[in-house]
């Protein structure tokens, strides 16, 4: 079982062990390696508020990783039946030079045995603990026999994840929107939640706001556009800058800045390419807010944030550089009037604390939208942006939220 259960909750490990005892022969043995605790990944994970229970996590593409202690693994085993031949932790140092990553990769290695016979006694066959690889790279043992036949395909991800082999750390995304292939360079998955910065990757709630987007561009038709924390991808700016009059794609981070640069570049075309101008901006930093403010004093119509409100720090400063950069001009008619949209994973955010920053910066909640909600009135601003019983299309995962704030 390489790298098999880590993905499934803990509650359904032990469903998984029974299953795989009824197909071991007495005495059979189970090889085990996967994510042990402490490694890097799951520290930065736990910063990331991506945490579902004790050593179990979600990935930003939905998938879960859980991290094993020996304890636990030991006693999960034991209680169906399978006993610890061996069990050791593998540790190693992978490291990244132009990414600036030093990554100290835990995994954990064991050899189960289905002691069910009474006539158990080992066979000269039973690995021994020097076939284990407890500290660094995994090593063929010197004297084993060549295994014939039999062709391993590791794909360069799992070759990061299981061994710290280093490969190429991009990959590319491919999205269609409005009828436009678009194509996103991000980080590896294998490199996503072992780095710091979360902009390097695209995340679900800048999907669904591009689709909505591309289907609705009267939200943004002639107006200015900020987007904020674009990070890398930057695909609602992509779309919006086909129809807003100024498109501005901002991040704080100068490596999702620099990956979004090349993005932009590889997907538009002038004038497009021209009209969307990317500016460094830190929420709340005085230079990079009133950088912005002198090239556009009007204020932006709309500015919107994809995935930004996690980080229970960064909330404030987020509303106090929105209230500071939208404009205060309003107009009879609601959805004309300007508006901070934000776009956000339910289980990711405190709501509360969210409304009560935006109420502090004099931002109003005029509609909110759940997906599964029993409050979506078909009538809403939001619920107007979507096509009458199609939403599945549009969104991935079952738990994106839409805020649409106004001035007071
Ligand atoms: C979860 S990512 C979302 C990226 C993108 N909007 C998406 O949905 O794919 C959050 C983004 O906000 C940016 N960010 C976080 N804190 C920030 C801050 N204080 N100032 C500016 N940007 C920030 C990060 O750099 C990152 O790009």
């Amino acid at each position: 079982m390489i790298f098999v259960l880590s993905a499934l909750s803990p509650e359904k490990m032990p469903l998984v062990l029974q299953n795989i005892k009824k197909v071991l022969k007495p005495n059979g043995y189970v090889l085990f390696r996967d994510y042990a605790v402490g490694d890097l990944a799951q520290e930065r994970f736990s910063t990331k508020d991506q945490q579902i229970s004790e050593n179990f996590y979600v990935r930003g593409d939905g998938t879960r990783a859980f991290y094993f202690s020996n304890e636990f693994l030991t006693s999960l085993f034991k209680e169906q039946g399978l006993d610890a031949e061996e069990l050791g932790l593998c540790c190693k140092q992978v490291e990244n030079r132009a990414r600036e990553l030093v990554m100290n990769r835990r995994w954990v290695q064991a050899v189960f045995r289905y002691s069910d016979s009474v006539n158990y006694s080992p066979s000269s066959e039973a690995l021994s603990k020097s076939d284990l690889c407890c500290q660094e790279n995994i090593k063929p043992k010197a004297d084993a026999e060549p295994i014939k036949d039999f062709v391993v395909d590791m794909s360069e991800g799992m070759a990061v994840e299981m061994f710290g082999a280093l490969t190429n750390d991009t990959e590319v995304i491919e999205i269609e929107l409005g009828g436009c292939d678009i194509k996103i360079k991000v980080l590896s998955k294998e490199y996503q939640h072992t780095c710091k910065s979360t902009g390097l990757m695209l995340w679900e709630s800048a999907r669904l706001m591009a689709a909505i987007l591309a289907r609705n561009p009267s939200i943004v038709a002639g107006k200015r556009v900020l987007e904020l924390g674009s990070g890398c991808g930057g695909i609602c700016s992509m779309v919006a800058v086909r129809s807003a009059s100024i498109m501005v794609a901002t991040d704080g981070d100068r490596t999702a800045l620099e990956l979004l640069n090349q993005n932009i570049i590889s997907n538009l075309r002038p004038p497009f390419l021209t009209k969307l101008v990317i500016k460094k901006l830190e929420w709340g930093n005085r230079d990079d807010i009133d950088a912005i403010k002198a090239m556009n004093n009007e204020g932006f119509e709309v500015i919107i944030g994809t995935d930004v409100t996690y980080i229970p720090d960064a909330i404030l400063p987020l509303f106090s550089t929105a209230r500071e950069l939208i404009s205060s001009n309003k107009s009879a008619e609601k959805d004309q009037t300007p508006a901070l949209i934000l776009c956000h994973i339910f289980r990711r955010v405190d709501e509360p604390s969210l409304l009560s920053a935006a109420s502090r910066y004099g931002f109003r909640l005029v509609d909110k939208w759940a997906k599964g909600s029993p409050n979506n009135e078909s009538q809403s601003l939001i619920s107007s942006w979507f096509p009458e019983n199609n939403f599945e299309e549009h969104i991935p995962t079952s738990a994106l939220n839409i805020m649409y704030f106004q001035l007071d």
